[in-house]
C-alpha cells in the first residue's frame, strides 16, 4: 500500500468575484484543480459573478447575488475566502466562523479596533483558523530577509527604514478614483495599504511598536490644484489631457497597454481598447484626479519605536515612478538594503568590508512578488492538514499575528489626524478587552 496521502481537493466558496477573490486567489486554485475546488460563488455584480462562475464552472444554483445567501444555503464547505470590499469584512467572517471553516480573509480585516476586536473575540472562542492575507510575508524577498536577520548577518539590528513607493499611476487608479478613495466607503490609506508594511515591520523587527508620531495630508488631488482647461473627465476635451500624467486616456490604453489583468479588469470586464474606452467615457476611472470625491491621505510618513529598542520609519507616497517597497536595515555589524520588485537584496559586512547583492527568482509573473501563490498555498495545504489529520496549525499570517499591523495603523492615523505621538496599548489590554 502506498504512504501516498490520497488526494483531497479542498471545498471552497469565494465571497466577492472582484481582483483579489478570482483575479488572484481564484486564478491560482484554476492552476491548481488537484489541490481545490471552488463549489460557490458570491457577488452582486452580476456580470462578474457569471463570468467567475463560467471560469470555475460553478452552475448557477451555488451563484448568489450576496454572501448572505451564499453562507445560508451551502453546506459542506471547507474553507472560505473573504475578498469583499474593507467595510464588509466582519459580518461574513463572523458568519463563516459559525460554519466551522478555515477563513482566507482579506485586509484589512476591519476598519476599526472595535470591529477588530469583535472578530478576536469570535475566533478565540470559537478557535478558527483565520488566514489574513498579509502576502508580503509569503514572498521569497522578505522570507530571505527574516532569514538573514533570525541568522544575525547584520548583528543586532538597530535601526530600518521602509518606503512604499504606491506609483503614480496606481495612486490615482485605487485611490483618487478607485474603492480607496474615501475613508468612509474604505479605510484610512494607512491602513488600505499600509498594514502590509506595518505586518513586515513587526514581523521582522520581531517586537511590538510601543509608540508612533505620523503626519500626512491628502496634498494633491484636489480640486484647487485643477489645472486651467482641465474638464471633469479625461475625454471631454480636456486641454491638458496629454501633457498630463494622470490621463486616464494615456494610463489605462498607452502607458499599460490594455490587457486582460489588474488595473483593467477592474476598469472593465471587456479589456478591449475599445471595452476599456467605453468604461473611461462614463465609468469611475475615467474622472479628472482633480475632481474626485476623494479624501484619503496622498502621503504620509510614520517614525515608530518598538519595545527591543529598534527605531523605524515608513514613508508612503503616491508620488513615485516605481511601484515598489524598498528596505534598509541597519545592524550592529552590518546592514542589508532591498527593493521589492526588482527582488534585489544587498548585505554589507562592516567587519570585513564585504558588500553582496543577490537576485531572487519568483515564479512566474506573479503579482505581489509571489506572495499571492504562497499565501494561497500554504492555507490549502494547511486546510487539507485539517480535514486528513484533525489538526490546526496556526497560519503564518493568523489573526493573532495580525493584531499588532492593524493596531499600529489605527495609531498612525490617529497621530496623524490629532498631532500627536500615540502609544500603543500593550497587546493584554486588547485581549482582557476581547474575551
Ligand atoms: N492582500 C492584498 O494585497 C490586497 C490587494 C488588493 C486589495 N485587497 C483587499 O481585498 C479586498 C477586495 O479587494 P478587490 O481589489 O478584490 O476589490 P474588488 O472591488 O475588485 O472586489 C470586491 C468584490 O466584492 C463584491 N461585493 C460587494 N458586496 C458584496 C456582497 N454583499 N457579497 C458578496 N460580494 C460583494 C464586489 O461586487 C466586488 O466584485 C479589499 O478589502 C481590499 O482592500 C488586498
Amino acid at each position: 500500500m502506498s504512504d501516498q496521502p490520497t488526494a483531497l481537493r479542498v471545498r471552497i466558496a469565494i465571497l466577492g468575484a472582484g481582483h483579489r477573490g478570482i483575479g488572484a486567489y481564484g486564478s491560482y486554485l484554476l492552476r491548481r484543480p488537484d489541490l481545490a475546488q471552488v463549489v460557490a460563488i458570491a457577488d452582486p455584480r452580476l456580470d462578474w459573478l457569471q463570468t467567475a462562475g463560467t471560469l470555475h464552472g460553478v452552475g448557477s444554483e451555488h451563484l448568489y447575488p450576496s454572501w448572505e445567501a451564499l453562507l445560508k444555503n451551502e453546506n459542506g464547505l471547507d474553507a472560505i475566502i473573504i475578498a469583499t470590499p474593507d467595510r464588509l469584512h466582519l459580518a461574513p467572517a463572523l458568519a463563516a466562523i459559525r460554519h466551522g471553516v478555515s477563513i482566507l480573509l482579506e485586509k484589512p480585516v476591519c476598519p476599526t479596533e472595535a470591529e477588530l476586536r469583535r472578530l478576536v473575540t469570535a475566533v478565540r472562542r470559537h478557535r478558527t483558523d483565520v488566514t489574513v492575507a498579509h502576502v508580503l510575508r509569503y514572498t521569497p524577498f522578505f522570507s530571505r530577509i527574516k532569514e538573514l536577520l533570525d541568522r544575525g548577518v547584520i548583528g543586532q539590528l538597530q535601526a530600518v527604514r521602509h518606503t512604499e513607493q504606491v506609483g503614480y499611476w496606481h495612486f490615482a487608479h485605487s485611490y483618487v478614483r478607485g474603492n480607496w478613495r474615501r475613508v468612509e466607503d474604505s479605510s484610512p490609506m494607512i491602513l488600505a495599504k499600509a498594514c502590509h508594511d506595518f505586518d513586515i515591520l513587526r514581523w521582522l523587527i520581531g517586537s511590538p511598536c510601543v509608540e508612533l508620531s505620523s503626519y500626512g495630508r491628502l496634498g494633491h488631488f484636489s480640486l484647487e490644484n485643477a489645472p486651467e482647461g482641465s474638464t471633469d473627465r479625461c475625454d471631454q476635451g480636456c486641454k491638458v489631457e496629454r501633457s498630463c500624467p494622470y490621463s486616464a486616456q494615456r494610463i489605462y490604453l498607452e502607458r499599460l497597454p490594455p490587457a486582460d489583468r489588474w488595473p483593467h479588469n477592474v476598469v472593465s470586464l471587456d479589456t478591449s481598447p475599445e471595452g476599456l474606452s467605453a468604461a473611461l467615457h462614463v465609468g469611475p476611472y475615467g474622472r479628472c484626479v482633480y475632481r474626485c470625491d476623494n479624501d484619503v491621505a496622498d502621503n504620509q510618513i510614520v517614525s515608530m519605536r518598538f519595545a527591543n529598542g529598534v527605531n523605524a520609519s515608513l514613508t508612503v507616497s503616491g508620488f513615485t515612478r516605481e511601484n515598489t517597497r524598498t528596505i534598509h536595515l541597519m545592524g550592529s555589524h552590518g546592514e542589508i538594503g532591498g527593493n521589492f520588485t526588482k527582488n534585489e537584496i544587498t548585505v554589507s559586512d562592516f567587519r570585513i568590508d564585504d558588500k553582496r547583492t543577490s537576485q531572487l527568482t519568483v515564479p512566474g509573473d506573479s503579482e505581489h512578488g509571489g506572495g499571492d501563490e504562497g499565501l494561497v498555498a500554504d492555507f490549502i495545504g494547511r486546510v487539507q492538514d485539517r480535514l486528513r489529520h484533525g489538526v490546526t496549525t496556526a497560519a503564518l499570517t493568523s489573526l493573532e499575528e495580525s493584531i499588532d499591523s492593524h493596531l499600529m495603523a489605527f495609531a498612525a492615523e490617529e497621530s496623524r489626524l490629532r498631532g500627536v505621538a500615540v502609544r500603543l496599548q500593550p497587546r493584554p489590554k486588547l485581549r482582557q478587552a476581547a474575551e
